[in-house]
Formats: structure tokens, C-alpha cells, sequence
């Protein structure tokens, strides 16, 4: 299969740019995935490491999650954005706190299944939402094909990953295909990052299920400095760490991204 055509940069840079818009698109390979689900699970795996979790252990279903219970680990996720029985947290990014432990076991619907799959196709996947932008943004090596993997809602297209992926679409310039034209588009329609995350379906939600405070949080925009990585697969697990960056000399960013 053929990778989808993508248009020069304006710019005249080198590397190209995809979105996938749901996780039923096939992620081609790529040499960095951009995994997002905004609302929540990837804004929780960047407040985890803010707070202080060494690690962040990405699980696919809660049965595997909970075999992986052991003294130096707590447990987080949701089943239909609720908490799950015998967690320690659900999946609010802003109920972590500062971490007693040094690994966290994430289980969602959507999020984690996502990062687990980006991880099958990419060489490098970083975990992006809002509060990382810029740190994000910033960490992307100079002329890398870029995926931004949408982690969606219950495999449809939600409107806030499709609204991040658009406003990193806008910060890399790169060769865009039609899908990542379409996400610059949308993200450009909105003058502030608040609005297309209450109006998504995955806000519906948590209003009604008296979560809604999540979305103000997760609508802040680069409040934290934290670029997380999957480091490594074990198990069918992908373990996330914080990203340890090189700083250029070129004001222009990183460019020696991973140490
Ligand atoms: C998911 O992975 O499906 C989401 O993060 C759901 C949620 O908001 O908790």
C-alpha cells in the first residue's frame, strides 16, 4: 500500500505530516506517532508524569491491568469515563496529585488501546494533548514523517482530538496530506481551545457523569513542560516515560531530540 500524497511545505521543509482521524485507519508506519485523546486519557498520562510517576504502564483491557498490581504501583482508568471498581483513581487528570509510587497502570477505552497500536507502527511515539503542546511540538525532530493518531471515541471521530491534531498540523511545518489539511482547517475555526473540547460528545459525558471540571483542565494549553514517550513494549504493555530532551543552540528548538 502506497502512503497517502501528501503537499509540499510551504516552507520548503523536508518530512511530511498524516492524521489519523480514527483508530480504524491504519496507522502506517511513520517515524513519529503522535498519540492523542484529549479528553482524557492522554492529559492524564502528562499529569502523571508532572506529578511524579517514574512511569506510566499502558494497558489494553482492566483484567491485564489489575494482574499488574504490585506494592510500587496504582492503578487508574475508566470504563465508560466512569472509575473502575477496586482503582485507585479514575481517568481525571487532575485527581492524580503527587505520586506516593513510582508506576502508574493506565487502563482506557479509548487512549491507552491507541498508544498501544501507534506504537506497532512508529518508531518514536510521544503522548500529546493540550497541556504538552508546546513541549511536544518542540520535541519533534527536524524533517521526521509525523502521524497524529486521533484515539477517537469508541472508534468514531471525536471533534477535541481532531481539534489538537489540527493545531499541531499548524506548529509543524511539513508536507500535509488531505487529512491534515482538513484538521489545520477545523482547528482553525476556533479561537480558543475551551470550545471545541465543550462541545465534543466526550464532554456530554463527563458533564453528566459530574466530571465536567476535567474539561477546563484539560483545556489549558502548555502548562506542562513534560514530553511523554513510549520507551519500550513488554507484554503487550507499553511503558511511558518522560522524555529526556537535549536542548539545541539554535533558538529554533531541540535538535538533538532524545537523549
Ligand atoms: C478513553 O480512553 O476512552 C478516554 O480517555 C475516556 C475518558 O474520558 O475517560
Amino acid at each position: 500500500m502506497t502512503a497517502a500524497p501528501a503537499r509540499r511545505s510551504e516552507g520548503g521543509n523536508e518530512g511530511s505530516i498524516d492524521v489519523a482521524f480514527t483508530p480504524a485507519e491504519e496507522v502506517r508506519p511513520t517515524d513519529v506517532a503522535l498519540v492523542v485523546d484529549v479528553l482524557r486519557a492522554s492529559s492524564t498520562i502528562v499529569a502523571a508524569l508532572d506529578g511524579g510517576f517514574e512511569r506510566v504502564l499502558c494497558v489494553g483491557d482492566v483484567e491485564g491491568a489489575r494482574r499488574l498490581r504490585t506494592a510500587g504501583r496504582e492503578l487508574a482508568g475508566e470504563q465508560g469515563c466512569r472509575p473502575i471498581e477496586g482503582f485507585d483513581y479514575g481517568n481525571s487528570p487532575g485527581e492524580l496529585g503527587r505520586a506516593q509510587v513510582a508506576e502508574l497502570v493506565l487502563c482506557t477505552t479509548n487512549g491507552t488501546p491507541a498508544v498501544l497500536a501507534a506504537a506497532e507502527a512508529a518508531g518514536e511515539v510521544l503522548i500529546t494533548s493540550l497541556l504538552n503542546l508546546d513541549a511536544v511540538v518542540g520535541a519533534v525532530p527536524a524533517g521526521a514523517d509525523v502521524t497524529i493518531v486521533c484515539s477517537g471515541t469508541n472508534g468514531r471521530f471525536a471533534l477535541e482530538d481532531a481539534y489538537l491534531a489540527g493545531r499541531i498540523v499548524q506548529r509543524l511545518d511539513r508536507s500535509r496530506t488531505d487529512a491534515a489539511v482538513a484538521a489545520a482547517q477545523l482547528a482553525g475555526s476556533y479561537d480558543d481551545p475551551y470550545t471545541p473540547l465543550a462541545q465534543s460528545a466526550d464532554a456530554e459525558v463527563l458533564r453528566a457523569t459530574g466530571q465536567s471540571e476535567d474539561v477546563r483542565f484539560c483545556a489549558r494549553e502548555s502548562v506542562f513542560d513534560i514530553v511523554p514517550r513510549v520507551a519500550g513494549m513488554s507484554d503487550g504493555v507499553a511503558v511511558v516515560e518522560k522524555a529526556i530532551l537535549q536542548h539545541s543552540p539554535s533558538p529554533m528548538g531541540y535538535e538533538e531530540t532524545f537523549a
